[in-house]
C-alpha cells in the first residue's frame, strides 16, 4: 500500500477545496464505487455465479448482450438510482434513459455509463471494466429527457472507470488530474495507490484492431504502416502492438506506460451507417477527459472529442487517444 487514503477520504478532501459543495457529489461517487464493487464481485465469481455466456437478448446497438452486461446494468441502475443523487441515467445497454424510481428525490447529476466494457472478454476470463461519466442535471429537477444528456464532453463533472483485472481498480478525474485506487478486497475499500497518473508524451506502442486494416482511411493506413516498418521505416524505431478488446484495459495500460489507442472510422462501419465503433457518451467522452487530464490527447482524427456536441445519446465516433505526440501525428496525417 503506497498511500492508505481511501477513495471516500480523497473525494471529501477534494470537495472541501470547492466552496459551496454540499457533499452530494461525494455521496454519488460513493454509490458508483459501491456498484463497481458489486460488479467486481460478480465478474470475479464467473462460472461459480453462473454469469458467463449470453443473456439471449440484444441491446439498442444490435449487439448480443452477455449475462454480465445485463447484471452490471441492473446493479448500476439500482445502486445509483435509489439515494437521490442523480436525476436520471443513460446506459449503453438501454434504449431510453432511465428515470429514477418513484418516491426518490431528483438529484443534481446525470449519470452515464457503459456498465461492462469489453464484455466479449467475460467468457475467456480477460479484463473487463465499467466506464462512467457525470454531468450536471438541468436546474428545474423535473424528469430529465434524453436531450438533457446531449452535453459536450467538456461539461463532464467527473469521469472514471473501474477495471476488473488481476486487481480491481478505480481510476477517476474531477478535472484536477487523474488518480487511481486499488480495491483492497479484505476491507472492501478503494485505496489511493496511483496518485497523479501521467501519460508519457512519446510511445513506441500502438493498439488497433489490425483485422480492419483493409477498411481504414488513408491517414490511419499511413500511420500504422510507418509504425510497422520499424527501424527501417520513416519513424526509425520499432513499435510494439497490443489489442485487448477492452477499451478500459487499453486506456489503463496507456495511463501506466504510454501508448496510442485507435478505433478509427472505416468502410465497414460506414456501410452499416455508423460514425465509428465506440460510443461518444459512454466510452469516448469519459476516456477522453481522463486521458487529457493525464497529459495525453484525444481526437476523432479531425476534431477534439471533448468538443463534439452529441446529437444522440447512442452516437458513435472514431477514437484516437493516448500519448500526445503520437496523437498529434495522426491528426497531422488527417490534415495533410
Ligand atoms: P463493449 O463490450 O462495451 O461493447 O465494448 C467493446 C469495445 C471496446 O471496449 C473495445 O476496444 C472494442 O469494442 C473491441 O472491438 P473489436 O471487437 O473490434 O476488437
Ligand atoms: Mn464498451
Ligand atoms: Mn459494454
Amino acid at each position: 500500500m503506497i498511500e492508505s487514503k481511501t477513495l471516500t477520504q480523497f473525494i471529501i478532501e477534494e470537495q472541501r477545496k470547492i466552496s459551496g459543495a454540499t457533499g452530494e457529489f461525494t455521496l454519488l461517487i460513493n454509490d458508483i464505487a459501491t456498484s463497481c464493487k458489486a460488479i467486481s464481485d460478480g465478474v470475479n465469481h464467473g462460472a461459480l455465479a453462473d454469469v458467463l455466456g449470453s443473456a439471449g437478448s440484444e441491446n439498442v446497438q444490435g449487439e448480443t448482450q452477455k449475462k454480465m452486461d445485463v447484471l452490471s446494468n441492473d446493479i448500476m441502475l439500482h445502486v445509483n438510482g435509489r439515494n437521490g443523487h442523480v436525476a436520471a441515467m443513460a446506459s449503453e445497454e438501454m434504449d431510453e434513459i432511465a428515470q429514477i424510481p418513484d418516491g426518490v428525490e431528483y438529484g443534481k447529476y446525470l449519470l452515464v455509463f457503459d456498465p461492462l466494457d469489453g464484455s466479449s472478454n467475460m467468457d475467456v476470463n480477460v479484463s473487463v471494466g465499467t466506464i462512467f461519466s457525470v454531468l450536471r442535471a438541468p436546474e428545474s429537477m423535473s424528469s430529465p429527457t434524453a436531450e438533457d444528456f446531449l452535453q459536450p464532453g467538456t461539461e463532464q463533472v467527473c469521469a472514471g472507470y473501474a477495471l476488473y483485472g488481476p486487481s480491481t481498480m478505480m481510476v477517476l478525474t474531477t478535472g484536477n488530474g487523474v488518480n487511481g485506487f486499488t480495491l483492497d478486497q479484505d476491507i472492501g475499500e478503494f485505496i489511493l495507490t496511483h496518485p497523479n497518473m501521467q501519460i508519457p508524451e512519446d510511445t513506441q506502442e500502438f493498439a488497433i484492431n489490425m483485422s480492419n486494416q483493409r477498411f481504414w482511411e488513408p491517414p490511419v493506413k499511413r500511420y500504422i504502416d510507418e509504425c510497422v516498418q520499424g527501424v527501417e521505416g520513416p519513424r526509425g524505431k520499432d513499435f510494439n502492438m497490443r489489442w485487448v478488446a477492452s477499451m478500459v484495459a487499453e486506456v489503463h495500460r496507456i495511463l501506466t506506460r504510454g501508448g496510442i489507442f485507435m478505433y478509427p472510422i472505416d468502410e465497414k462501419l460506414k456501410s452499416k451507417g455508423q460514425g465509428g465503433k465506440l460510443r461518444l457518451m459512454y466510452e469516448a467522452n469519459p476516456m477522453s477527459m481522463i486521458v487529457e487530464q493525464a497529459g495525453g490527447a484525444s481526437t476523432t482524427g479531425r476534431e477534439r472529442i471533448l468538443d463534439l456536441k452529441p446529437e444522440d445519446i447512442h452516437q458513435r465516433v472514431p477514437v484516437v487517444l493516448g500519448s500526445k505526440n503520437e496523437v498529434e501525428r495522426v491528426t497531422r496525417y488527417h490534415q495533410e
